[in-house]
């Protein structure tokens, strides 16, 4: 008898405490086959999977997919497709599988590629995406900053773009996130510098993980290499909303 295939799920396990994962996502990777996880192509340690482990099963099959971190798109377009193709032969085995992802599966995350690739490749794929607690509203319950209020705006951006186009953003809205904000940060410090926005930005650092930190003085983030789990929140209130 042909048996049906599994289903795939998209968790996210949020920025780094294991409780703050939504119960749903729990139940699930309590009951699935088997968990994936990205890692870089550098080594395959997953911080997602450390973060989710004390709710998986102790027999859990865990397998990790290398995503390069890499300008090259050829390169990367091709592990996107052999991630997905390996994801789906299990499915079509009848397991079900969760694929696990930092912060929220649909915010700046390799699980919406994946998505991408298996809907092309297998369209009639079943896929259930969980919804998870994103690391900059971890970042804001840390420091008890509202995220936005009454009618302002709420901008959430890559700090992986060049400067002038970071501050033309920037200075556009009322409460701005920037994610990514560790490969650039010179760039990003001098427009926030120049939007006279530098008091009004607090940075977290490993939000919910070991050596976590809260900087009220971005300056001080220039002496140092900046973590990649670092999110900057930024407050423009100069703007005026309508
Ligand atoms: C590829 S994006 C993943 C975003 C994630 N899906 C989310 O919902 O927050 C990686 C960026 O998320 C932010 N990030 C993720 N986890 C974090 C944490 N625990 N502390 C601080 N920043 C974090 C950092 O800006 C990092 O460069």
């Amino acid at each position: 008898m042909k048996h049906k295939n599994g289903i795939l799920y998209g968790i996210g396990v949020g920025p780094g405490d294991p409780e703050l994962i939504p119960l749903k996502s729990v139940r699930i990777l309590k009951g699935v086959d088997i968990v994936f996880a990205a890692s870089s192509s550098k080594n395959d340690y997953s911080i997602a999977l450390e973060i989710a482990r004390p709710h998986l099963g102790k027999d859990i099959q865990t397998i990790r997919l290398s995503f390069p971190m890499t300008a090259d798109i050829e390169r990367e377009k091709h592990a996107w497709r052999k991630n997905a193709e390996t994801v789906i032969k299990y499915l079509n085995q009848g397991k079900d599988a969760a694929f696990i992802t930092i912060g929220d599966p649909l915010t700046y995350s390799t699980y919406g590629y994946l998505v991408k690739e298996i809907k092309s490749l297998s369209p009639n794929t079943a896929i259930n995406t969980i919804p998870g607690i994103t690391s900059y509203q971890a970042a804001a319950a840390l420091t008890n900053t509202p995220l936005a209020e009454g009618n302002e705006s709420l901008l959430i951006l890559s700090g992986l773009k060049e400067k002038d186009r970071l501050k033309n953003l920037i200075g556009k809205a009322d409460n701005i996130i920037l994610l990514k904000a560790y490969r650039n940060m010179q760039e990003i410090c001098s427009a926030i510098e120049e939007l006279d926005l530098t008091n009004k930005t607090t940075g977290v650092i490993r939000c919910g993980l070991d050596g976590e930190e809260v900087i009220t003085d971005i300056r001080k983030m220039l002496n140092k290499k900046p973590h990649y789990f670092t999110v900057l929140m930024i407050k423009n209130t100069r703007t005026t909303t309508s």
